[in-house]
């Protein structure tokens, strides 16, 4: 029947309440102050803000790398505070990928051996890991230079190889902090331009944080921190 089919938004990421303080010697820093926020599938989000303003804290709440002081985040339908550390491992390793803004590629390996790195410690047979390594490394035209060492690629192709290692275990979420702050704005352009294609052909929900204004498009739902609260649109 065709009201049946009207599907309900699919929440992947969900925030309630959360707030996050650093101790700092005797001063206690409200980084993030009570944030709602419910992110559907396949969303492209980005989040701006002043310096300070608490965008690094939220993006690494979401990865599961910083605990929150208070509130809760369900992310793929499980509730990070509840999970035993080796649980919360395995959703970070099989849902999130994350690029920051520097791209952290390992020196001595190729574009190609830095792709395949996370399927490595997934311990995927080295036929199964090359090709898919491979796959991906295509997808974000890279073509012909898996066999690249870091410093034989640009800055716009090393974070295009950070992306494609991000990806590489077919993560659901794609957390990008700066992606492209140490990128030209052609360069910058093309990432943002990457990772809309990413968002639309594989369906991965993207989290990109930025305080380059010329990257936001329409295509983006934008979130804009505050001191630690977001702005009401
Ligand atoms: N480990 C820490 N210890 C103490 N205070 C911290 C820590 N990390 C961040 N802060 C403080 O929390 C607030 C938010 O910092 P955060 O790094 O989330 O901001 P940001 O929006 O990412 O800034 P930027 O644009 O400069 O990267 C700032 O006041 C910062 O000084
Ligand atoms: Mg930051």
């Amino acid at each position: 029947m065709v009201e049946n089919e009207v599907k309900e938004s699919k929440p992947i990421i969900r925030c309630k309440n959360l707030s996050k303080s650093y101790i700092f010697g005797s001063e206690q820093i409200h980084a993030l102050k009570n944030i709602n926020l419910e992110i559907q599938e396949g969303e492209f989000v980005a989040i701006v803000g002043k310096s300070g303003s608490g965008k690094t804290t939220l993006i690494n709440i979401l990865a599961g790398l910083l605990p929150p002081s208070s509130g809760e985040i369900i992310i793929a339908g499980q509730t990070l505070t509840r999970l035993t550390p080796d649980k919360l491992s395995l959703l970070r390793r099989e849902t999130i990928g994350i690029v920051f803004q520097m791209f952290n590629l390992h020196p001595g390996l190729t574009a190609l051996e830095n792709v395949e790195l996370p399927l490595l410690f997934k311990g995927v047979e080295k036929v199964r890991r090359r090709e898919t390594a491979r796959k991906i490394l295509h997808t974000l035209g890279l073509k012909d230079l898996i066999d690249n060492y870091p410093y034989e690629l640009s800055g716009g192709e090393q974070q295009r190889v950070a992306i494609a290692r991000a990806l590489v275990n077919e993560s659901k979420i794609l957390l990008a902090d700066e992606p492209t702050g140490n990128l030209n704005s052609i360069l910058a352009h093309e990432i943002v331009t990457v990772l809309k294609e990413i968002n639309q052909a594989k369906k991965v929900t993207i989290i990109m944080v930025t305080h380059n204004e010329s990257l936001l498009n329409k295509d983006m739902r934008i979130i804009r921190l505050k001191d630690g609260e977001i702005v009401p649109q």
